[in-house]
Formats: structure tokens, C-alpha cells, sequence
């Protein structure tokens, strides 16, 4: 077999890379573990900013996208019994998020590449990769029926998320991690209510963090910060929604947390991780595959798409002969991936309850809480931030 761009993961990475690719007139094989119906499922991130808005719709990704995403010009910081409200539109000069779940990202992709005759392989196992410093690399791959295939490519892509085979290809000496563990983790729910918010409110308390988000005008997704190491069988459901009650509560308001049947739970770790650089030879990373954050910014799903919006051009520029995109596609990346690192941390930190912080530590949260609300200055960075820094530029992906 031969392709152009050998591609490992079907995730948002790996599916809008082959997509941005074929727009170029760029052939490509995407190679998956999973099978189609567990990608589609994967609970995981919900906020696109607008510059990945913009990018799937010039890309006619946004059909769907511009029907059922939900559109939000701000968040709320909630603690100490207020909440205040960030008002991202006024902040920076009209720029919002839209709250569409990854997993229907990665079916309107899916379903885009199968209708354009792509190859998507789920299902493969024994994923590998050789070559990589030549100018035509080999990645090999099992498929669903047990057949055994190599491809010869022009370059391969490690879209393969934090647990794949791309980045250990790269020898270790030539890598430089950064990464930073934290004693929280997040235990997420999706409920079959109504969200009880207008927008998203990022509450911190003094039990810990409590994120209330939604799925749709009649599903909501809320989260509480649990210890890492606690098991989920620990959380009944009556258990998460009397914390959700108590972290969320607001006094003298009127407002009310609506409860309703859970759909879905999980418990998801926490950490920073960066790998560099995020290129070996003619093996080029992007997403998870090369950085990780803590879901606090709402960052990672954004992260990856921002990656192969340099990437597609780079490739594209490479295989015509010009090198220089790709010589410039991990420090291009890195850039904002730090920036993107630093706001996740700065959020987490900021809002999470840390085991055995002391009244010091709790004094200078609330100090920080209190500026971003009071402050202009300090709430532009926070809104300049999360609608994404710095913003891609209209276009990204499509133009040389
Ligand atoms: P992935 O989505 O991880 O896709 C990688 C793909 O590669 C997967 O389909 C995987 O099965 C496949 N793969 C792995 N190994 C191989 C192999 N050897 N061969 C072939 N295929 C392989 N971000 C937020 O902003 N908010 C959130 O609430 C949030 N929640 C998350 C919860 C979880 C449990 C996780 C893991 C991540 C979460 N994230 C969240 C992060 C966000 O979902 C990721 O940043 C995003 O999925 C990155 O996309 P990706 O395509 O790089 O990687
Ligand atoms: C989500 O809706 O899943 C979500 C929203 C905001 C975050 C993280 C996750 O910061």
C-alpha cells in the first residue's frame, strides 16, 4: 500500500488533519484502535473556540455545528457565595465559544470522510512505525479482519493521543518533557436534565471545584473535583448530586440546581505535559499525542485542532519540494501550546481546592478570584484566553 500521509488516531486530530489534506488535493490513510462506534461515544471535552468554529466551518464541517451548537459570550466565576459574570463579548471586542461536544465533532468528521471515500481504518492493532528519518517512512498496522498492511508514505502524522506508539518512535534523548501532575481529578457526569444556567459556571468551594456545563438544551454535563485515586463505585448517584447542591448553592438567590437521571460518569485525572520538539524526521505529532492539560481552560479539544491547522499546510508545502513550514510546524505549535499550558494551570490552580492548603493559600485563591472579577485588565486576560490566544487566523488550515 502507499499513501501521502500516514495517519495514526481518529480523533479530532487525526480525522481533521485527513480532512484539511484531501481539501488539498493530499491523499491519506487514517489507522485506529478503536472501533467507530467507541470514537463516537468517548465523552470528552465541549467548548470549540471561535477560531476552531471558523475553522470547521470554512472547512464545511459546520452543518450541524452552526444548527445545534450553542454559542456563549461569557462564563461565571462563582465563590464565596457570589457569582459574577465574565463577559467575554464586551472584553474582547465580541469574540464567544461554542459548546458542541467532541464526541459530535468527531461524527460530523467521521461521517465526512467516509461519504469523501477516505480510508479510515478501525479497529487495527499492532500499530508501528519505521523509517521515520528517511523520506519515506512505513507505518504498519493489523486490521479489523487480522490482515497485515504496510504503507509507504511521504510522512506519517501522531495523532495517537497521550497513550499512542508515535511519540515513544521518537528516541528519548531527543525529547524534552515538561509535565506536572495535580491532586485533583474530575469526576464528570452527563444528566438527562435541562441545564439549570444560561452559562457555563466554574464554581470554586471550599469542599473543592464544581463545573456546571451542558450538551443541549435538554442535557446538562457537570463535574466535581474528586481525589485521583478515589473509585467511581464510591460515587452513587445521590452522592454527586448532594455535592453538586452544596458547591453550586447560592443563598438567598432563588436559583436551583435541576436534577435529573445520569447518563454517563467517569473520573478523569489531571496533568500538564509537554513534548518536545513535536517533530522527528518525517514523523510530525499533534494533539494529545504531543501535550496534554488539565480540562480547566477547556483547551485540549482546541488545542488539537489549532496543531493541524499548521500542520496541513506544512505538509502540504513539503511534499511539494519547500521544507520551511515543517521546519517551523513544532515552534509554530509550541507557542501556543505553552500559552494554552500556563491558562489551564492558571484556572485549575486558581479554582481547585488542594489537599492540605492552608488558610494562606485559600486567603491569595480568593484574592486572585477577586481581582479577575473586579478588574478589567485581569478579566480581558481571562476572556483573551479562553476564547483562545492567540487566535487562529481566518483561513487557518485552508491557505498556503
Ligand atoms: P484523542 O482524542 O485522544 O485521539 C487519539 C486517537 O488515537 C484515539 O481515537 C485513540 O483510540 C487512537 N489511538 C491511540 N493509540 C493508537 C494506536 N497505537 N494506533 C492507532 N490509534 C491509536 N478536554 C477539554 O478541553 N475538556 C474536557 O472536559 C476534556 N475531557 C477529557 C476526558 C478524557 C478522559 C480525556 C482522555 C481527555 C479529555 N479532554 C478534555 C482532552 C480532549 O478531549 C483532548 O485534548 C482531545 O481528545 C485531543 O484530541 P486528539 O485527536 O489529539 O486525541
Ligand atoms: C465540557 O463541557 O465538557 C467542558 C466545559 C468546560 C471545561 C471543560 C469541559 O473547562
Amino acid at each position: 500500500m502507499r499513501t501521502q500521509v500516514g495517519i495514526i488516531g481518529a480523533g479530532p486530530a487525526g480525522l481533521l488533519l485527513s480532512h484539511l489534506l484531501a481539501l488539498r488535493g493530499i491523499d491519506s490513510v487514517v489507522v485506529e484502535i478503536r472501533s467507530r462506534a467507541y470514537c463516537e461515544a468517548r465523552q470528552r471535552a465541549g467548548v470549540l473556540e471561535d477560531g476552531s468554529v471558523r475553522l470547521l466551518r470554512e472547512a464545511g464541517l459546520a452543518s450541524r455545528l452552526d444548527r445545534q451548537g450553542l454559542e456563549h459570550g461569557g462564563i461565571y466565576l462563582q465563590f464565596a457565595g457570589e457569582r459574577h459574570h465574565i463577559d467575554f463579548r464586551a472584553l474582547t471586542g465580541g469574540r464567544t465559544v461554542t459548546v458542541y461536544a467532541q464526541t459530535e465533532v468527531v461524527k460530523d468528521l467521521v461521517a465526512q470522510r467516509l461519504a469523501a471515500g477516505g480510508a479510515v481504518h478501525f479497529g487495527a492493532s499492532d500499530t508501528a512505525v519505521d523509517h521515520l528519518t528517511s523520506d519515506r517512512p512505513v507505518l504498519r498496522f493489523t486490521d479489523a479482519e487480522g490482515a497485515r498492511h504496510e504503507i509507504a508514505c511521504d510522512a506519517i502524522a501522531g495523532c495517537d493521543g497521550f497513550h499512542g506508539i508515535s511519540r515513544p518512535a521518537i528516541p528519548a534523548d531527543l525529547l524534552t518533557i515538561r509535565q506536572r501532575g495535580y491532586p485533583h481529578a474530575w469526576l464528570g457526569i452527563l444528566a438527562d436534565v435541562p441545564p439549570s444556567t444560561d452559562e457555563l459556571i466554574y464554581a470554586h468551594h471550599r469542599n473543592g471545584f464544581a463545573l456546571h456545563s451542558l450538551r443541549s438544551p435538554t442535557i446538562s454535563r457537570l463535574y466535581l473535583q474528586v481525589d485521583p485515586d478515589e473509585p467511581i463505585d464510591d460515587w452513587p448517584d445521590d452522592r454527586i448530586w448532594d455535592e453538586l447542591q452544596r458547591r453550586f448553592e447560592l443563598p438567598g438567590s432563588g436559583w436551583a440546581l435541576k436534577q435529573g437521571p445520569v447518563l454517563d460518569k467517569g473520573i478523569t485525572p489531571m496533568r500538564s505535559f509537554v513534548s518536545a520538539p513535536m517533530r522527528y524526521g518525517r514523523l510530525f505529532l499533534a494533539g494529545d499525542a504531543a501535550h496534554i492539560v488539565p480540562p480547566t481552560g477547556a483547551k485540549g479539544l482546541n488545542l488539537a485542532i489549532a496543531d493541524v491547522a499548521v500542520l496541513a499546510p506544512a505538509l502540504d508545502a513539503l511534499l511539494r519540494g519547500d521544507a520551511g513550514l515543517a521546519d517551523a510546524y513544532s515552534a509554530t505549535c509550541l507557542n501556543r501550546v505553552w500559552r494554552a499550558t500556563h491558562f489551564s494551570w492558571w484556572m485549575t490552580t486558581m479554582l481547585h481546592r488542594s489537599p492540605g492548603a492552608d488558610d494562606m493559600a485559600a486567603e491569595l485563591q480568593l484574592s486572585q478570584l477577586r481581582y479577575v472579577v473586579s478588574s478589567r485588565a485581569a478579566a480581558t486576560s481571562l476572556a483573551e484566553n479562553y476564547t483562545g490566544y492567540p487566535a487562529l487566523p481566518a483561513g487557518a488550515g485552508l491557505t498556503r
